[in-house]
């Protein structure tokens, strides 16, 4: 019994890999590069998993088709759905290619393949308020405006919500076994602190670092909510075999403190002082369009969007996850061993 992913060689891919792996479930990496493989297989088993467990088939989420080549095994029990375009400013059309059609594409081979789809969404995807506010008409789809939800929301986010929103009404159309992690921010691992140098916690951090965060953007409300990346993939693996899992798992911890808070635990293992007064979202992202000062601040104004002061019901995600028998490590000490690990590993 295979499981296939896509996205494997990111960053929660890789967890994931070392922790389905470690409990001997064989994987099958679909990779734009499957040279790669054996890069792969060492990281996995750095992280602890067995990397000869891990196996690829060459596939891209651009291409038609998934850009499948070679036949499939026949004991694929589950896809998991990670691969996705993540940058700031991206072009909407190269956006949209990867993580709209590409995510469609890869509903429709699980589909096919009449296995369980593992689509992996975001947290934003819960905030009823804020997808209101950019006019998508959840109630019917193929009435929302998509071109002002990119111009609002930027590339990134908005071809993230396109994607798992059309994917989910293509699975709920042809009833599908269907589940959706929404993961909130990552933030590195529970037991070394480490953190990929692409993730928005390690920009984060280094801005802080770096005293580029000279204010709080948003008010005492606003948070940006986190997950332990070992948290994330105890979910998705609980995802994969549970018989019955809900429909929707908000990957998020409720205890991640407000986002001063975050910053005041981060700067301590960095030995910087923390921002002590606020700044409006709004006017800080009217601020970052001033030419140069989103790349001196090394901030892009779409990212903003993830602060936020929306509180999130995590009822029966966390009931569920009871059931799995995870828990939440303590999210303090996750984001101080991050904090500490960049100050060991980065900044020597
Ligand atoms: N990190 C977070 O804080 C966070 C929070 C919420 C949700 N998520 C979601 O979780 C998922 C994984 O995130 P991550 O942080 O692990 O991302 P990541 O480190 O950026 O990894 C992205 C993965 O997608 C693959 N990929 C990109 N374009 C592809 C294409 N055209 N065809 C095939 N594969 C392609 C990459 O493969 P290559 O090696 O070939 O580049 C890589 O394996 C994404 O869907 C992301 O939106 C992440």
């Amino acid at each position: 019994m295979t499981v296939l992913i896509t996205g494997a060689t990111g960053f929660i891919g890789r967890h994931l890999c070392a922790h389905l792996t470690r409990h001997h479930q064989p994987v099958l990496a679909l990779m734009r590069q499957p040279a790669k493989l054996s890069e792969l297989r060492q990281q996995v088993s750095t992280l602890g998993g067995q990397g000869e467990l891990v196996d690829a088939i060459a596939g891209d989420l651009d291409a038609p088709g998934l850009g499948l080549t070679s036949a499939l095994p026949n004991d694929i029990t589950a896809v998991v759905h990670l691969g996705a375009r993540f940058a700031w400013a991206m072009d909407p059309a190269v956006a949209r290619k990867t993580n709209v059609e590409g995510s469609l594409a890869a509903t429709e081979l699980a589909h096919k393949l009449g296995v369980r789809m593992v689509f992996i969404s975001g947290f934003m995807l819960e905030n009823r308020v804020h997808l209101e506010r950019l006019g998508i008409k959840l109630a019917n789809l193929s009435d929302t405006d998509w071109e002002q939800v990119y111009q609002q929301a930027g590339s990134y986010e908005a071809s993230k919500l396109e994607g798992a929103l059309k994917s989910r009404e293509y699975a709920v159309a042809r009833d599908m076994d269907w589940v959706e992690v929404q993961p909130a921010t990552l933030t590195g691992s529970t037991a070394t602190g480490e953190l990929d140098t692409a993730q928005p916690l390690f920009q984060m951090i280094d801005n802080l670092n770096h005293g580029r965060m000279a204010l709080i953007p948003g008010s005492p409300e606003h948070w940006l909510p986190l997950v332990s990346v070992d948290t994330l993939v105890s979910i998705i693996a609980a995802a994969i075999s549970a018989p019955t899992p809900p429909e929707r798992i908000l990957a998020l911890d409720p205890a991640t403190p407000n986002l001063k808070g975050l910053l005041a635990l981060m700067a301590a293992p960095l030995g910087v002082k923390p921002p002590a007064y606020h700044i409006p979202s709004k006017l800080l992202a009217w601020l970052l369009k001033i030419p140069g000062l989103a790349t001196k601040l090394n901030t892009a104004p779409e990212s903003l969007h993830f602060i936020q002061p929306t509180r999130f019901d995590t009822t029966s995600s966390c009931a569920f996850m009871e059931g799995q028998g995870i828990t939440l490590p303590p999210i303090h000490q996750v984001v101080q061993s991050n904090a500490r690990w960049y100050r060991e590993k980065v900044l020597t």
